[in-house]
Order: structure tokens, then sequence, then C-alpha cells
């Protein structure tokens, strides 16, 4: 069973970006499920990393949409993403010390903070984004 079932309400109705968040939803899943199949602490690592990587990426890509299209709040929504991915390394290196109940708490702590950061702060851009070309 994935961790998190796609819904359509995460759609902001931006293709680059929703595609993205398809994306983390679906590494998240993988990441899950290595987890759920008792894959080595290594492996279940390695599928974090690739996920915590490609948020990197995808933070990158909205900031500078937020740029381009002159998005008021690229600040506050830029700290959150700095927020997530300090909180996210710190998990990460204490996963990597082997700490048998960290992959957990990380993928519930990034199923938390995916869902909410989706539909709170990204809608809101989705939303600002909407109004502009309506
Ligand atoms: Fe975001």
């Amino acid at each position: 069973m994935p961790l998190i079932d796609w819904d359509d309400k995460f759609l902001l109705g931006i293709p680059q970006l929703d595609e993205h968040h398809r994306q983390l939803v679906r590494l998240l899943n993988q990441a899950f499920d290595g987890f759920t199949a008792k894959a080595p602490a290594e492996e279940v690592s390695t599928l974090l990393e690739a996920l915590a990587d490609y948020a990197t990426y995808h933070f990158a890509a909205e900031e500078n949409w937020m740029k381009a299209n002159g998005y008021p709040r690229l600040t506050e929504h830029a700290a959150e993403h700095d927020k997530f991915s300090a909180r996210v390394t710190e998990m990460l290196r204490d996963v990597s010390a082997e700490n048998p109940t960290l992959p957990l708490e990380l993928l519930t702590f990034l199923k938390n903070w995916l869902v909410e950061h989706i539909l709170t702060t990204d809608a809101d851009y989705g939303r600002f984004f909407r109004t502009q070309t309506a």
C-alpha cells in the first residue's frame, strides 16, 4: 500500500510543477516500499537520498518559477523549503548512522510535510497563477 495516494486535489494547474509533485509522491512511496519490504538500511537510505535530491531540484524550480512570475510571497515560501531541507539533512545523517527507528520517523515527517505544503503553501501560488492568467 502506498504511503501517499496521489490525489488530484494536489494539482496546481502548472504542468511542470504538478509533474514534480507527482514525482515526489512516487519517490516517497518507493522509499516507503523499501522500508516496509525490510530492504537493507543502506538501500532505504539511498531511496531517501534520491527523494531529498529531487526535492532540492524541485524547490529550485519552484522558486525560479515564482521569481519569473512575480509571486509576492517567495521569501516566506523559500524559507519553508530551507527549513525542510535542513531538517531532512539532519535526519538523513541519523539514518545513515543506522538508527533503526529513524526511517519511519523520517517517512512520516516527509509525508505530513509534503501533503501540508502542497495543499496550503503551494496551493497559494497555484491560486496566484490562476488569478494572473484568468
Ligand atoms: Fe513549495
